[in-house]
């Protein structure tokens, strides 16, 4: 394990936003993680790890502690009762683990295609898209705990996943996940689709389900719609989806009545964000005072433009929750994770 010192942090965040780390250090394996938590208890410096830094950012300023950058590398299948078990290194390029899957014609994260990111970030905030979601096909984890440097298994009943959601996102930093094992099948999906996915397909004349044909449907919509954070820095969606009760349905019904809502399996209903950003007027909204805009396909992706500092960020957020509390009395709740 090579620590740098004094690293900035704004490369290890795909929004490029964010202070310095004291100390850095890329780990490939479940000793150089327990040799790093040694160095950090030595020196008496907090530590923490990421994985792709899709969704998540530091503060500005210097973070002085330890950061560890996932990289534990590894691809394994096998099969077990009709299952195939997925056994992938935390620091594999999420793509890449859905890539060698499709090419193995098994179903269950196909629709996860593009999302970028690592695969041990996907169980953290439960990556999620065309109505596929990391915990459908989710079996358990290994993680170093960092209390007490030792190797612990956590199964799904554990992490109680939820919309973007985990255990690990209200934990964070304790455990540093090296592996995360999935369950997927030799099968296709079937209809009904998604939505955009299931327009998408009848628009293009698409019959084939296979999980190589989903996953290039997905590849497209997703570059029809979002950016690509090579080109704009950016960190997915960077709200949630909110989620009210019928009653408060009712009421904003009266009010908008085109509002789009979804019914979800508690009762309750999701709303888009990407609705009421647009509808406050944040869509392909260029702010000069924080250098930061909303894409223009897709409001729900911030962008960082001209920014040069995580108060920008934070200023741009704010503005569109205090716009969608003044008109909706909605409050956006933030999806990326801000580190420590
Ligand atoms: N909409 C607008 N204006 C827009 C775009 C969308 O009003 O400019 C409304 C439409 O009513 C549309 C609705 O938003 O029907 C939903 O849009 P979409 O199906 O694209 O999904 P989303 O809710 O905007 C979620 C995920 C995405 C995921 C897509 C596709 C969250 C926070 N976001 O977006 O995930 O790719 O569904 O499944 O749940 C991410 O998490 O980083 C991410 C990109």
């Amino acid at each position: 394990m090579t620590l740098e010192k004094n690293v900035s942090l704004s490369t290890y965040s795909t929004i490029r936003l964010g202070g310095t780390a004291r100390y850095l250090a890329e780990v490939k394996s479940e000793d150089e993680i327990i040799e790093a938590i040694s160095f950090a208890k030595l020196n008496d410096l907090p530590i923490l790890m990421i994985g792709g830094g899709s969704n998540s950012f530091f503060r500005d300023g210097l973070f002085d502690g330890v950061v560890l950058v996932n990289k534990i590398p590894g691809i394994n299948i096998s099969l077990l009762n009709q299952t195939y078990i997925l056994s992938v290194g935390a620091g594999e390029i999420w793509d890449n683990v859905v890539l060698e899957s499709v090419k193995q014609n098994l179903s269950g994260i196909e629709c996860l295609s593009l999302i970028p990111g690592t695969a041990g970030g996907g169980p953290v905030q439960n990556i999620g898209a065309y109505g596929q979601e990391i915990a459908d096909t989710f079996l358990y984890l290994e993680a170093i705990d960092k209390i007490t440097s030792k190797k612990v298994r956590i199964d799904k009943l554990d992490l109680k996943f939820d919309y973007r959601d985990s255990a690990l996102k209200h934990t964070p930093n304790r455990y540093f996940i090296t592996k995360i094992v999935l369950g997927l099948k030799k099968t296709n999906l079937e209809p009904p689709f998604y939505n955009s996915l299931d327009s998408y397909l009848k628009t293009n004349n698409i019959s084939d389900y296979s999980p190589i044909s989903i996953r290039n449907s997905v590849i497209n919509l997703r570059n029809q719609k979002l950016p690509n954070p090579k080109d704009f820095y950016n960190l997915g969606s960077f709200f949630k989806n909110p989620i009210v009760s019928e009653d408060d349905l009712i009421v904003l019904k009266n009010r908008f009545s085109d509002i789009p809502n979804w019914k979800l399996i508690d009762g309750r209903y999701k709303l888009s964000a990407a609705w009421l950003i647009d509808k406050v007027g944040f869509k392909n909204f260029h702010d000069p005072e924080t250098g930061m805009f909303t894409w223009k396909n897709q409001p729900l992706v911030v962008v960082n433009e001209l920014a040069t500092s995580v108060d920008d960020l934070i200023k741009f957020r704010d503005k569109i929750i205090l716009s969608i509390e003044q008109k909706f009395d909605i409050t956006l709740e933030q999806e990326p994770i801000i580190l420590p």
